[in-house]
């Protein structure tokens, strides 16, 4: 009795061997496992025939199947390996691309202006030795605020127009950030002077009209050694903002302001000319604001375990959509976050259009 079993069990398994030659995809190699090892599959049956047998002879008869199915097992597996790498090969075929033909000129995409801006704005400051830093879109109240020499009571809290989010247990509430000044602390926190980092990012702030959206972006910069005073402050944001606009005597001023994290600050104005209802940059008697800054303040240093004693340094920060309006003459802040695809073929840019340091991207 067990000799039949034993036969049936070495047929069993040259038939499964014949078929798996001509099993040539993954659904059915699939069904093939379950005609043999499913719950009403061949070997399963086989295995239900033990139990007529006499005890002497289940065991060796057991052993048989046992060692059928692990052939049958080890076999199907194998051939599911090779299955995978067959079907990867043609699906690298299948999904080629020439990457050298050139673009179909009516499927073009465009880069959309603020990515544009913010690649300038990098190219400028790396030719000056900055490097980029990045942080989260979602802030503890700690870096946004407290960290920055804004405690609970100050009234630049309000002023922020903050989003929060639910409170947690232990009652702190995150916030979504409100300006990309949080980079400043996570940079110092993580990093030893010198640091001479560029930030760009997005922020957000509770604040819908013609000329706020709830989110915006910001570039932040630092620069933090021994050494650095208000005169590389100066210098380094004329010569940024000269280059940006691609006006070599374009008119500076520094106006002094005030920022809880800096001391002393100073607002930056760009010379213009509104006479005529139209604003030209770099000529006339007008002033327009584009960015704040100041030296940083020596309790935020300490806030992230900076000796102020030893270092020193400055900081800025500017709202990108506004620089990238005023130099492509974009009249609508909304339209930037509207998706509108005539909008970014007519405003975007080419993907050649590379930024250079003599004068952000050629249009
Ligand atoms: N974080 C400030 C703002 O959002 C800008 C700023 C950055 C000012 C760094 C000084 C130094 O208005």
């Amino acid at each position: 009795m067990s000799e039949e079993i034993n036969l049936l069990s070495l047929d069993l398994l040259n038939r499964f061997t014949h078929e798996l030659k001509d099993v040539a995809s993954l659904e059915s190699l699939q069904d093939m496992h379950v005609q043999y090892l499913g719950k009403k599959g061949s070997v399963t049956d086989l295995m239900k025939q033990l139990g007529g047998l006499a005890t002497e002879d289940r065991r060796e008869a057991g052993l048989a199947i046992n060692k059928t199915k692990d052939a049958i097992e080890h076999a199907l597996s194998q051939r599911k390996a090779e299955l995978i790498l067959i079907e990867e090969e043609r699906r690298l075929v299948q999904e080629k691309i020439d990457i050298t033909l050139p673009p179909r000129p009516e499927r073009m995409g465009k880069i959309h202006p603020i990515s544009q801006t913010m690649d300038e704005i990098v190219t400028i400051f790396g030719e000056m030795g900055f490097v980029l830093a990045e942080g989260p879109d979602i802030e503890s109240d700690f870096h946004n605020f407290t960290a920055l020499n804004i405690p609970d009571d100050h009234p630049a809290r309000q002023m922020h127009d903050t989003f929060y989010l639910p409170a947690k247990e232990d009652g702190t509430r995150k916030v979504l950030r409100t300006h990309t000044s949080p980079v400043q602390i996570r940079t110092m926190i993580k990093q030893k002077p010198p640091i001479r980092v560029i930030c760009p990012g997005r922020t957000y702030r509770c604040d819908s009209d013609m000329t706020h959206t709830p989110m915006f972006h910001q570039v932040e910069g630092l620069v933090i050694d021994e050494y650095t005073n208000m005169s590389h402050l100066k210098g380094c944001l004329i010569d940024f903002v000269r280059t940006y606009f691609n006006i070599p005597d374009l008119k500076v001023r520094f106006r002094p302001s005030f920022f809880p994290f800096t001391e002393p600050s100073a607002e930056v104005d760009i010379g213009c000319d509104r006479s005529g209802g139209e604003l030209k940059l770099g000529k006339g008697h007008d002033w327009l604001e584009i960015l704040g800054s100041g030296m940083v303040h020596p309790r935020v240093l300490e806030n992230c375990g900076i000796d102020s004693s030893k270092y020193q340094g400055f900081a800025f920060g500017m709202g990108i959509e506004r620089i990238a309006m005023l130099k492509y003459g974009i009249p609508d802040l909304r339209t930037f976050f509207e998706s509108d695809y005539r909008w970014l073929s007519h405003y975007g840019f080419l993907p050649e259009d590379t930024p250079s340091i003599t004068g952000g991207a050629l249009r």
